[in-house]
């Protein structure tokens, strides 16, 4: 199977913790694209109610096929986060943020009970940091930052909108550093140290909220653990 084919394969897998759930959490990447354009076709649409979305485009998505998308300040926390990851460790702990949409996964994560990561097997690593770590940061504390991440190791690169050549600007006007070569052998520790750095929105480790279940399309089956 191709990785998309995986990818589409663990999104079906996904699409029962979705049952009986009146507000979803949605995540945001080409895995719950998947998820998205599945639920479109099942019987169960209807009962859901609403969506808590973490992006614009998620957002899009979710109300072309006719799901509500309302606030997380109205919908209170959730039962359900549904999202992909650009890494998973054995530990359920994640770097995500491939898409640029960390800052609102990651608050959503915080507000539900059960967060379900869905991967293709590429994404299963034992130590997080291979790829490139995004940090969102206010765009006036970005070169100070950068300079910070230097000094934990780190190689930032300024995301660049491969279209226009300007910089990346998330869903909260700001912008991402892509820091390589990063050590990561204690995710949490490197996630509060670099979400201590004043101008920092958030980064894309998701290590003190790790995920509750990992489902990982792997050959011809979906593993979870
Ligand atoms: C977006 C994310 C995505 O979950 C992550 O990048 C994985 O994306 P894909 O499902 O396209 O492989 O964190 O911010």
């Amino acid at each position: 199977m191709t990785q998309d084919e995986l990818k589409k394969q663990v999104a079906h897998a996904a699409l029962q913790y979705l049952k009986n759930v009146p507000v979803i959490g949605m995540g945001t990447g080409s895995t719950v694209t998947h998820l998205i354009n599945l639920l479109a076709d099942c019987n169960f649409k209807n009962d859901i109610e609403a969506a808590v979305s973490s992006s614009k485009k998620t957002t899009d998505h979710l109300q072309s096929i006719g799901i509500k998308v309302i606030e997380l300040n109205q919908s209170g926390d959730l039962d359900i986060y549904i999202d992909g990851a650009d890494e998973v460790t054995p530990h359920k702990k994640m770097l995500k943020g491939g898409g640029g949409a960390l800052t609102r996964e990651k608050i959503i994560a915080g507000a539900s009970k059960t967060f379900v990561c869905i991967v293709d097997e590429s994404k299963c690593v034992d130590v997080l940091g291979k790829f490139p770590l995004p940090v969102e940061v206010l765009p006036l504390s970005r070169s100070f930052v950068a300079r910070q991440l230097v000094k934990l190791g780190g190689q930032p690169e300024l995301r660049v909108d491969q279209a226009s050549g300007a910089p990346y600007i998330t869903d909260n006007s700001c912008e991402i550093l892509d820091v390589r070569n990063l050590t990561i052998l204690d995710p949490i520790a490197m996630e509060k140290a670099i979400n201590d750095i004043p101008g920092v929105i958030t980064n894309g480790l998701f290590a003190l909220r790790a995920a509750d279940v990992v489902l990982v399309g792997q050959g011809s089956e979906v593993i979870s653990y």
